[in-house]
């Protein structure tokens, strides 16, 4: 098939076998036979064979003979109409099934070609997701300036009293009034984390060497919690700086790489950072202007993964599987990231975990958000 000319105007030559090469969806035309006769870019990546491989080859071989696609490629043509599948999983094999947008329908013309396009929908489902933990981190704002009024008060009462008690007691009940120290300490530890969002000033933003800061969380972590820990970095050396808080982004990274080190085995836990550009990834946040989150940063972890049941809500506060943990880690990430314009997400499997945040890039003449 041959694509006609698009007529050009002033901004020098664009044709349609331009736009379709880089159409950012996979995008395929199909004979009356329902065959593969053309292919774009995106559709060869999704497939993972070239155009020229997948010629006259059938949508069952392809995708799948009882796939969705080829079903509703059957449906389309059984209509002579337009069809459209909204949230449909689409599998290819040795690949992890994509949740995606299918549409079929005639090219048109005077042929009877149809044309398949399939639009993955997993990135717009993680950001609503990522606006849902800003609500969430919202709702603890709230409660943390409570608490923490109330609470440090009676605390230091308690505190107080035990150290009064603790100078006439006796070695037993001194082990008792000891007690109450740690635990009131640990109380005490636990506000001073609430507090934090409590804080609602807004991100100064400056210049930041992400790597400088991921060495400073990676040094810290192996010099006491994470020793048992092998890291290893994968950094993109022309990666720009990002418009970010340092001292916040390293609170950021040191959380993701606690909750890796604590899920990962002995001695055979490994870490792994990578950072990438990537210029493709645009948010748009209800009531301010559209970010360009170019910068991404993955925290891999080969540890235990997080179960079904809790990945929708490990953003949400107080939400823990560990006897000790407060459940405050995630949602104050969340919040700095999403304080920074930026995006945080989350894929685990057993033995796989990647966080997965995106930042804005540093330009002259950001400062505060
Ligand atoms: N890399 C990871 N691998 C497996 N599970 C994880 C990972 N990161 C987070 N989780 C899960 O998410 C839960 C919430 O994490 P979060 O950091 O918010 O709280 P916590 O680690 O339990 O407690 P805290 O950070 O306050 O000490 C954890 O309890 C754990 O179940
Ligand atoms: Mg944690």
């Amino acid at each position: 098939m041959r694509l006609p000319r698009i007529p050009t105007r002033g901004a020098g030559p664009a044709n349609f076998e331009q736009i379709w090469a880089n159409l950012p969806f996979p995008a395929f035309v199909l004979n009356r036979a329902d065959q593969l006769s053309q292919t774009n870019g995106a559709g060869e990546q999704m497939v993972k064979i070239s155009a020229k491989i997948l010629r006259n080859r059938s949508v069952g071989s392809v995708f799948g003979e009882d796939s969705v696609i080829a079903d509703t490629v059957a449906q389309a043509r059984a209509k002579s109409g337009s069809l459209m599948q909204y949230n449909v999983d689409v599998a290819l094999t040795d690949l992890q099934p994509a949740r995606c947008n299918v549409h079929v329908g005639p090219l048109g013309g005077d042929t009877d070609d149809l044309l398949l396009i399939i639009q993955p929908t997993g990135v717009a489902q993680k950001m609503s997701r990522s606006l849902t933990h800003m609500a969430a981190a919202r709702s603890v704002v709230a409660m943390s300036a409570m608490l923490a009024h109330e609470l440090r008060n009676p605390l230091a009462g308690i505190s107080g009293a035990a150290q009064l008690l603790a100078m006439n007691a006796s070695d037993e009940d001194r082990e008792l009034t000891e007690l109450i120290q740690e635990e009131t300490r640990r109380i005490g530890k636990l506000i001073d984390r609430v507090e934090h969002f409590g804080d609602d000033r807004p991100t100064q933003r400056s210049a930041v060497n992400i790597h400088d800061v991921l060495d400073r969380a990676v040094r810290a972590a192996q010099a006491g919690f994470a020793s048992h820990v092998k890291f290893s970095v994968d950094y993109d050396p022309s990666l720009p700086d990002a418009a970010g808080d340092s001292d916040q982004l390293l609170q950021v990274f040191q959380n993701l790489i606690k909750n890796a080190a604590e899920a990962v085995d002995g001695t055979r836990g490994k870490i792994k950072l990578r950072t990438s550009y990537n210029s493709g990834v645009k948010f748009a946040v209800a009531g301010k202007r559209t970010e360009n989150l170019p910068l991404q940063i993955d925290i891999t972890d080969n540890g235990h993964g997080i179960a079904d049941s809790l990945i929708s809500e490990i953003f949400d506060p107080f939400v823990t599987s560990k006897s000790n943990g407060s459940g405050l880690g995630l949602p104050l990430v969340s919040k700095i990231i999403t304080g920074h314009g930026g995006l945080i997400d989350c894929d685990s499997t057993p033995g796989r975990t990647t966080f997965t945040l995106r930042l804005p890039l540093w330009q002259e003449n950001m400062g505060l958000l």
